[in-house]
């Protein structure tokens, strides 16, 4: 029997749910396509076909009459002897929509004419979204037809076929590659995951950095933020990650950052090997706001879409600030008013919603562990989006300049760092290796001004003593050269000889049903791993 429409030509898209029902049922397929068939036709009819008009520009934000599009809907502004600008509704006011440009509006005038895109209607096809049973009873469509009908809904390639590939926003190959195969077109927006269908970060997460692996240890779903100012070494270190920590798939978003940095990413930092497992969305500081925006959403869809497939990956987001003041360039040119550091509300309400997107999949299918790199404006910690960030992730590591101007990279401030998973994690031997490498470290910081005036007496105090003996070790142990590698067992047995205990012959454990199982490090398959330690 054949198809009866073409499969969707946009991104070379197979029908939706495409998988073949048996052949022994044909009369309840053919049930199941005239009630799609159905309920298309019968579908209201909600968007206009009339175009509007183009009737100011201020700053960032386009203002039309005469269109009644929906918020977050997408429309084309025409004008003769201009090429099309595509635009966002990002809000309204009576019958004046209010847009944001997704690309240039230079050369647009008044009078020019906004239409909305036409809303996607997917092409009906014999055995799409077919849910039958063998049996061919409970048929029931995957997905609405309405649903899918959604008005001018943002619509992005995901799929295998990203794989390798860099593209910009809007799914747009920026590598040179040819066009994107191997991909559907799904709109972004997509309801959450209920909090109680989440399985629970237990399992720990070899990042390849021993100051992480140590005392920062990172569980499988979990999302921290790396917290620091202007060039203190945030994207280093999130290359770092790139390159040594194990997930099968990982997606990069490159938000609001350098230019320059999109290409070193890929060439200096993923290499070849970790290209093949690698999607990176990049959204330049040059792009409009909008992209910025929707290349992050994007990141998180395609890492959603891989998780959905049973992967586990790693979502590396560069930077969670530029994302917030995305929204802050939107929010304030659209009228929202300023609260905090210039920062609207809605800053603040985007920011969990992008976050919770991210971590374990539905009953611990797939994961997405996420680092998102916060910017501390001036190295203030209280800086409103670091400070909510901090409250909605799960762990934060802090870098601090001190340290990276005294060359000691990566620059992490264990004191200040904390993740908040590592007890699930982790062994109760390593969460008491990390407690003692803190503590002797944190009685060295108290005693550092009386140690280097001379005023301190050695005798006096043993436990400031040994916090001397062992200051130098700790500090080496803290450090790691770029294009190194450190396993988990080999950070745990690196830390266990620092603070002078024998090596633990069980390093960790993911939680107290596996207590018996040591852990199996991660798969060593980068060039440059297993370094011991440095102490
Ligand atoms: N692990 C490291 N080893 C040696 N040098 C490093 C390391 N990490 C960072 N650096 C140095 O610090 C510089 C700045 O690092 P990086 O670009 O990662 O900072 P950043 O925090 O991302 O900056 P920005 O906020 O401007 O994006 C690097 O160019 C490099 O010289
Ligand atoms: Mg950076």
């Amino acid at each position: 029997m054949a198809d009866v429409l073409p499969e969707d030509a946009a991104h070379g898209e197979p029908s939706p749910g495409g998988s073949e029902p048996s052949r022994a049922q044909p009369g309840a397929r053919w049930r199941h396509f005239l009630d799609q068939a159905r309920q298309q036709a019968s579908a209201p009819q909600t968007t206009l076909d009339s175009g509007g008009t183009l009737t100011r520009l201020t700053g960032l934000v386009l203002e039309a009459a005469g269109i009644r599009a929906s918020v977050g809907s997408q429309c084309l502004i025409t004008q003769p002897g201009q090429s099309p600008v595509l635009a966002e509704v990002v809000g309204f006011a009576g019958d004046r929509a209010y847009l944001m440009p997704a690309g240039d509006v230079q050369g647009l005038s008044s009078g020019a004419t906004v239409m909305p895109t036409a809303p996607y209607v997917p092409p009906l096809r014999l055995g799409a979204d077919w849910t039958g049973t063998a049996e061919g009873a409970a048929v029931r469509p995957a997905a609405s037809p309405s649903h899918l009908m959604a008005s001018g809904q943002l619509r992005l390639p995901l799929g295998e076929g990203l794989l390798g590939r860099v593209v910009d926003a809007q799914g747009q190959p920026m590598d040179h590659r040819g066009p994107l195969s191997n991909v559907v077109s799904r709109p972004l927006d997509r309801s959450p995951l209920n909090a109680m269908d989440r399985a629970p970060v237990r399992e720990p997460l070899d990042t390849g950095v021993r100051s992480i692996n140590a005392l920062l240890t990172v569980g499988r779903g979990q999302r921290l933020g790396l917290f620091a100012g202007a060039g203190v070494g945030k994207s280093v270190l999130l290359g770092m990650m790139a390159r040594y920590t194990e997930a099968e798939i990982i997606v990069v978003g490159l938000v609001g950052e350098r230019g320059r940095e999109v290409k070193e990413f890929i060439e200096d930092i993923l290499g070849e090997e970790g290209r093949r497992r690698s999607v990176v969305v990049a959204a330049p500081a040059d792009a409009p706001p909008l992209l910025r925006l929707q290349a992050a959403g994007y990141a998180t869809g395609v890492a959603e879409y891989f998780r959905d497939q049973g992967k586990h990956v790693l979502l590396l987001m560069d930077s969670l600030t530029r994302y917030a003041m995305a929204q802050r360039e939107i929010a304030l040119a659209v009228g929202e008013p300023p609260a905090t550091k210039g920062y609207p509300p809605s800053c603040f309400a985007k920011l969990p919603q992008l976050v919770e997107r991210s971590g374990n999949g539905l009953n611990g299918v797939g994961s997405i562990t996420a680092f998102y790199t916060v910017l501390a404006e001036g190295d203030d910690q209280q800086d409103p989006i670091a400070d909510a960030a901090r409250a909605i992730l799960d762990g934060h590591i802090v870098l601090t300049r001190a340290l990276a101007e005294a060359g000691h990279y990566p620059a992490i401030d264990i004191a200040q760092s904390a993740s908040r998973v590592m007890h699930n994690v982790v062994s109760k031997e390593h969460f008491e290796l990390a407690r003692q490498f803190r503590g002797i470290s944190s009685r060295y910081e108290r005693g550092r001004d009386l140690i280097q005036i001379g005023a301190y007496v050695p005798g006096a105090d043993p436990g400031l003593d040994e916090s001397i003996r062992l200051h130098e070790p700790m500090m080496a142990f803290l450090q790691q050269d770029m294009y190194q590698g450190v396993t988990l067992s080999e950070s745990l047995a690196g830390m266990a000889v620092v603070v002078q205990r024998e090596p633990n012959p069980q390093p960790a454990r993911p939680n107290a049903a596996q207590a018996q199982r040591p852990i199996q490090p991660g798969v060593q398959s980068q060039a440059g791993r297993g370094q011991g330690v440095a102490a």
